[in-house]
């Protein structure tokens, strides 16, 4: 069996190289929905239903065990209905485990209370983190800021125009005095060291969180992590694929890789 990673485009490429690099013998399946990518703007029905059926193949088709949900507006909006409804009448013995928690875990492990938050207009409007986090500490405060022109800069090779960006959406955050600030989309993890070095802040990446946490997870949890092949194979998929795609990310994996094209069932 496999290790799944989930994301709607080219952050769970990232995630998957993290994991990679952490544990790099787990036999590791990446599908990307990139059909779909964007998912940051659209509706709850819909990010449902395309991360449905995304893990419902991982599932069927690659033999997953776990799957990271590393998308976090996928976490945000359909993991815990999948979770508790959908997976035990379906797959009750696979898992499929999310971004947000580690990632408040981390946070709050952190001991900052003046926090800033980048995420898809989902995520943002969702206030998952803000709930989760003032669950564990009320003290905590967290500013978060709407980032549409991200993904497309990143997806669309465009990283010349994403200090001018990234300027407009920081300083809502830094005006705020904020400790650290939280990426919570993966694809934000390849802005993790221009925003280290730009503002001089803290930055919570989830490339640095997930792998760690996963590891933890496996380890309290054997029944799982036995069934997962320790062979250190990759398989890459994609909903679409262009050359363009396949470039960016053989990149941001650090190598060549192959990305196959899986046959989509959407619904909507
Ligand atoms: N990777 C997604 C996330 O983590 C963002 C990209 C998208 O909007 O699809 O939220």
């Amino acid at each position: 069996m496999k290790l799944g990673v989930f994301d709607s485009g080219l952050g769970g490429v990232m995630i998957s190289r993290a994991i990679k690099d952490h544990l790099p013998d787990l036999d590791m399946v990446y599908l990307g929905d990139t059909l779909h990518v964007p998912y940051g703007n659209r509706s709850e029905k819909a990010i449902h239903n395309y991360s449905k059926n995304c893990i419902e193949y991982l599932f069927t088709q690659e033999n997953c065990q776990i799957i990271i949900m590393a998308c976090n507006t996928a976490s945000a909006s359909a993991l815990r209905k999948l979770q508790q409804e959908w997976l035990p009448k379906h797959f009750p013995e696979r898992r499929i485990l999310g971004v947000v928690v580690p990632t408040i875990e981390y946070s709050i492990d952190r001991g900052f209370e003046n926090l800033g938050l980048l995420g898809t207009n989902y995520t943002v409007h969702s206030k998952v983190y803000l709930q989760e986090l003032q669950k564990i500490n009320p003290n905590i405060t967290i500013h978060q800021v709407n980032t549409p022109l991200l993904v497309p800069l990143i997806e669309h090779d465009g990283m010349q125009w994403i200090d001018e960006v990234l300027d407009h959406y920081m300083k809502p955050l830094m005006d705020k005095g904020i400790e650290a600030v939280i990426l919570s989309c993966t694809h934000y993890t390849c802005l993790k060291d221009r925003v280290r070095e730009r503002y001089n802040i803290e930055v919570f990446s989830q490339d640095e969180i997930v792998p760690v946490k996963l590891k933890d997870y496996l380890d309290r949890h054997p029944e799982s992590e036995t069934k997962i092949g320790k062979s250190g194979a990759d398989t890459f998929l994609v909903t679409d694929l262009t050359p363009e795609y396949t470039q960016q990310a053989s990149r941001y994996f650090g190598k060549d890789i192959e990305l196959s094209h899986v046959l989509y069932k959407d619904t909507v």
